[in-house]
């Protein structure tokens, strides 16, 4: 996705900077052409030569020596992208306020290609009002700000603030920028994570889906440009992006209903939840008490979500579950297919290794309607969520 991209590197003065040797080099492996523009500060953080070198372009630092001043307009033009990471609270502060007083500044001025930003600082500075209004004024031009981690920083202290890695600023960059928006103008509905059913005030009945796979396929959809809503029954980690529009749930009737208010409208439903398959027929008001040995639950089944959104299904709509299975993989997969009218069944077994819940790697086969089978290897659940997607590509959009 990146060959042949030309990517413009900024780097500024922030102990981070020691990763841009590395963002270089994955660039480079990945078959962009790449040229780095630093800041003056940024040469006592890492050496002009270890970037020319593996960028096998001059660095460049200055914007008054004369080559540098009619380097910054067309370097500007020359870029497909502009990524400035580490991009400092300083550096932030005079993009957002229109300050220009160096090359790198110049070059993010001239520039008329995208640009994303990947900020390093501390998080007390991370957090100050000012900082987070720059940010907030950034993104109000169009730049995209790639998230920051929370994690061990330069102080010494934990918190927000610390650059994303470089292979996440690969990924970022490659799937805001690069990927073909094959989806644009199609919207998505994509169901992640468990479903808790109440059996008094404080307990529940529950399963051990994280949503990790949910999540996975919700991104690899909009950034194929599908506009996304995602819903999702109480998981631990969710989305921390405003582009998927997230509507959170906790019962398995909740998650239902949501569904189907959102269906109609929806072009590609992916139901990736584990919703339970029975609630408590009563749910008592008060805590239960231990006061016999025994305990009998009444159970009632609660609503096919998926088979009832297959039955409604119009014909330009797009409908994929998920089978959960331990034995007879193929044959209840096929079946499942069949009863619940669904387009494709993804299959994954809980008797290979790395796959299901909890993990963050899965292996899968879909199972089509009209009979195909694509099976795929063991992989993290974002590229598993990229073969779902290029699936449903090849398949309906293409
Ligand atoms: N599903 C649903 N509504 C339910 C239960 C499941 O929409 N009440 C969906 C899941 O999101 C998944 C698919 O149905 O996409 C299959 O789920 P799975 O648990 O494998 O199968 P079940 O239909 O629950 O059948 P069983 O548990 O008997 O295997």
């Amino acid at each position: 996705m990146l060959k042949n991209r030309k990517i413009l590197l900024g780097i500024t003065g922030s102990i981070a900077a020691y990763k841009a040797p590395y963002i270089v080099r994955l660039l480079i492996k990945a078959g962009a052409e790449v040229k780095v523009v630093m800041t003056k500060s940024a040469k006592d953080f890492v050496s002009k030569l270890t970037l020319s070198t593996l960028s096998k372009n001059p660095v460049l630092t200055d914007l008054f020596d004369e080559e540098s001043w009619a380097n910054h307009v067309m370097l500007g033009r020359w870029a497909d992208l502009m990524l400035i990471a580490p991009v400092s609270c300083n550096t932030l502060s005079k993009m957002a306020q229109g300050q220009c007083d160096n090359l790198l500044l110049a070059t993010y001025f001239s520039a008329t290609c995208p640009v994303a930003l990947a900020p390093a600082m501390d998080e007390d500075m991370w957090r100050h009002p000012a900082t987070q209004k720059n940010i907030e004024r950034l993104k109000s031009f169009g730049i995209k700000i790639i998230p920051v981690h929370n994690g061990e920083l330069a102080s010494g202290l934990f918190g927000d603030g610390r650059m994303a890695e470089p292979e996440e600023i690969i990924q970022y960059v490659t799937n805001t920028f690069f990927l073909p928006k094959k989806l644009a103008g199609k919207k998505a509905l994509i169901s992640a994570g468990p479903t808790y059913e109440p059996i008094d005030p404080v307990r529940f009945i529950g399963n051990h889906s994280s949503g990790k796979m949910g999540i996975a396929i919700a991104k690899e959809l909009q950034y194929r440009g599908a506009q996304v809503t995602l819903v999702t029954g109480p998981i631990q980690n969710g989305l921390s992006t405003a582009a998927i529009k997230t509507i959170a749930v906790t019962t398995a009737q909740e998650m239902y209903d949501v569904c189907m208010a959102e269906f109609d409208d929806s072009d590609i439903t992916v139901m990736a939840a584990a919703i339970a398959d029975f609630t408590p027929v009563n749910i008592s008001k008060e805590k239960i008490k231990k006061s016999s040995d025994n305990l009998i639950l009444e159970l009632k089944k609660t609503k096919d979500i998926l088979k009832t959104l297959g039955y409604k299904k119009k014909v330009n709509q797009v409908l994929v579950g998920f089978a959960l299975e331990t034995n007879n993989e193929k044959e209840n997969t096929l079946k499942k297919l069949q009863e619940k009218k669904a387009d494709l069944l993804i299959l994954n077994s809980l008797r290979d290794a790395g796959a299901g819940f909890g993990h963050d790697t899965n292996k899968i086969t879909i199972f089509s309607n009209d009979g195909k089978e694509f099976p795929f290897e063991q992989k993290s659940k974002s590229d598993v969520a990229r073969d779902i997607v290029d699936t449903i590509i090849h398949l309906y959009y293409e």
